[in-house]
């Protein structure tokens, strides 16, 4: 066996699931327990399972045939053991259980798969003194510090092969067909499936559109000989007049003034789809594709990334290495301090390339028209 500092760890997976996670398992169990001879404790449901000593010994039985497997072997959860509870801070028991777990399985180490608020968590721990790995996993790429998180990939292909399908029919029926995507406050996911599926309109949380701009593109369309689009929402997407208001929301909280307004209880996609209805008057659906693109097997891609990272965060434990996130940038597999990602969100730039793209090839983005 290869020579480490680390002997014990745990693995967790919290937040929500996606394509990969198996993958990403399997790549740090086969190398900490296969090359390294580490001990490697399965924690369940997240930091539910931390917290309430969910846990078992992994064998390398547990790693095999879950490359492709989708979901997590180990179970999620979005427990969050600082959060306050309104009534009462109990949130001091919570990290002490955790802190007790860890102690009583001898733990070195503790690598976390999870998106913003997982790596949060694990901060947070990591200054109670516990070690933590951090594994970027998220469908939304909302991660900062890392070019892309597993997840991501799969859940573009789900996306993308959805807007194909969706083609067909609006143009049968010559109608606009809305598709609501996943993406947290990000609009990363509509990015990417939009312009891999050819997506008419884009519509994401960093752009606030104008309706009025999004029925004109679609007139012009139609009076061009289109009679179909697609139009491609972020579930965070808002408009102009949306934004305007919660900037105004926000600010009265601040002061300590506001009582929470839904700006509407429908979904970006519905809202979107009767705004071309009302202001365009043209035939409309949508389809929110939801927890499809959290679902199924990894892409080859998110496998290859996800058992990268694995073996990555096994070679920071290997030498000793703690309270780091693993990460993919500029092309190269490496690892940053977790705190500088901590409680941050990977939004899309206004100027980046796919935009400029999309716009040069005449997408709309409900900002301005193409
Ligand atoms: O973070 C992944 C994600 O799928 C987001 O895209 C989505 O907004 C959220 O999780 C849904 O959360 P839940 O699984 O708790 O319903």
């Amino acid at each position: 066996m290869a020579k480490s500092a680390t002997k014990a760890i745990g693995i967790l997976t919290a937040g929500g699931d996606c394509p990969g996670l198996n993958a990403a398992i399997r790549g740090i169990g086969k190398a900490a327990l296969g090359t390294y001879g580490m001990q490697v404790i399965g924690i369940a449901n997240g930091f539910y399972g931390l917290i309430n000593n969910q846990t078992r010994i992994l064998s390398d039985q547990d790693f095999s045939g879950i490359l492709t497997q989708g979901g997590t072997i180990l179970g999620s959860s979005r427990e969050k053991p600082f959060a306050k509870k309104e009534s009462e801070d109990i949130s001091g028991d919570k990290p002490a259980m955790i802190v007790e777990t860890y102690k009583r399985l001898h733990l070195d180490c503790i690598v976390c798969l999870g998106g913003n608020g997982t790596q949060t968590t694990a901060h947070k721990l990591s200054e109670m003194g516990l070690n933590v790995i951090g594994l970027p996993k998220t469908i939304d790429n909302d991660l900062v510090e890392t070019d892309v998180t597993f997840g991501f990939h799969s859940a573009v292909a789900i996306a993308t092969e959805a807007i194909d399908r969706l083609h067909t029919t609006a143009h049968s029926h010559n109608r606009i067909m809305v598709v609501e995507v996943m993406g947290h406050k990000a609009g990363w996911l509509a990015l990417y499936s939009g312009v891999a599926g050819g997506g008419d309109v884009i519509l994401i949380p960093e752009i606030a559109y104008d309706p009025e701009v999004i029925a004109q593109h679609l007139v012009d369309r139609a009076r061009k000989g289109k009679q179909f689009s697609i139009v491609v929402v972020a579930e965070g997407a808002t408009s102009v007049t949306e934004a305007a208001l919660k900037e105004k929301q926000k600010k009265k909280k601040e002061k300590g003034k506001s009582k929470k307004t839904e700006v509407s209880g429908l979904s970006s996609g519905y809202r979107v789809a009767g705004e071309i209805q009302e202001l365009a008057g043209m035939d409309t659906r949508v389809t929110v594709l939801g927890y499809l693109q959290r679902g199924g097997i990894p892409v080859p891609y998110d496998r290859l990334i996800a058992t990268r990272f694995g073996t990555e965060a096994v070679r920071l434990l290997a030498d000793g290495k703690y309270n780091r996130m693993v990460v993919y940038k500029n092309s190269e597999v490496t690892n940053v301090p977790i705190e500088k990602v901590a409680g941050r969100t990977k939004r899309v730039p206004e100027d980046h390339t796919l935009i400029e793209c999309a716009r040069l090839v005449g997408t709309c983005f409900g900002d301005k028209m193409p």
